[in-house]
């Protein structure tokens, strides 16, 4: 009996931790980005982009269903800018989803903001991305849902998981390429190349130095 009493308070100890840790699984995940300006090389030219971390493309983000996502973003770059969660549903959380002037003013060149949102309802891979004007085509990334803790994807574990985010690539500032559309009133430029993870494909001619071409790098 006294055996019996004992397994009963066991298992509901047992019940409560585990119910317990299913609570505390969703985590806070917290990121910075540095949006700045970085020289790059592509297409055998220098060009300065607005990239966050410096990176093009820039940070994948990684969270679990369930999870909230905190990123400060520190605006060194001389543009207005926001930073829009492109797919994640905003519960209740709407100032958090970043189209300049319909959810919040621009972030101003020096001035920093922090977007604070619940990922709830929803598992894969999204992306993040400027809001404002065309910088959107460098300062972007993956925002890569992973179901809750214990729940799997609906396909056996892949054997590597590599996030490819496919792009456009103008040998120009793209904010004088918008800005010269606008003010002239005929189409933008087309873009110089297209591209795989922020490097243009084999295909494209260049006249230096082939390990700035041939290169694409997986973040
Ligand atoms: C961006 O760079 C800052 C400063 O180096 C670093 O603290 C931060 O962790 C980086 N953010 C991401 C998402 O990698
Ligand atoms: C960043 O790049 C822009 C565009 O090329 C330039 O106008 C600006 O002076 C640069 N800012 C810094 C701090 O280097
Ligand atoms: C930059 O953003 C501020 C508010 O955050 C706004 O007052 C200003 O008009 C914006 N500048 C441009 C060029 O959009
Ligand atoms: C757009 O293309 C035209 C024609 O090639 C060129 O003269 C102009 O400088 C380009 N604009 C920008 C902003 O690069
Ligand atoms: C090629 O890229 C590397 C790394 O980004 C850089 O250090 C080097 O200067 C580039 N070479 C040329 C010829 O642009």
């Amino acid at each position: 009996m006294g055996h019996q009493v004992f397994l009963l308070f066991a298992c509901t100890i047992i019940a409560l931790l585990a119910s317990c840790s299913l609570l505390v699984s969703a985590e806070v995940v917290e990121h910075s980005f540095h949006v700045q300006n970085r020289t790059i090389t592509r297409l055998c030219r220098r060009q300065v982009i607005t990239a966050v971390n410096g990176s093009l493309p820039g940070p994948t983000i990684r969270v679990n269903e369930g999870d909230t996502l905190l990123v400060h973003v520190y605006n060194h770059s001389p543009y207005n800018l926001t930073i829009h969660w492109h797919g994640v549903f905003q519960l209740l959380s709407g100032w958090a989803d970043g189209p300049e002037f319909a959810t919040q003013c621009p972030i101003r060149p020096g001035h920093s903001y922090t977007y604070r949102f619940k990922v709830t309802g929803q598992e894969g891979t999204l992306w993040w991305h400027a809001h404002v004007s065309w910088l959107r085509a460098t300062v972007h990334g993956a925002l890569i849902i992973r179901p809750k803790k214990g729940h799997f994807y609906p396909f056996p574990k892949p054997y590597r998981e590599v996030p490819i985010l496919l792009g456009e690539w103008w040998n120009a500032n793209v904010v004088d390429v918008e800005n010269e559309a606008l003010a002239s009133g005929a189409a933008p430029n087309n873009s110089d190349a297209y591209t795989i993870n922020g490097w243009p494909g084999d295909l494209y001619r260049c006249s230096a130095n082939r390990e700035n071409y041939t290169q694409i790098k997986f973040s």
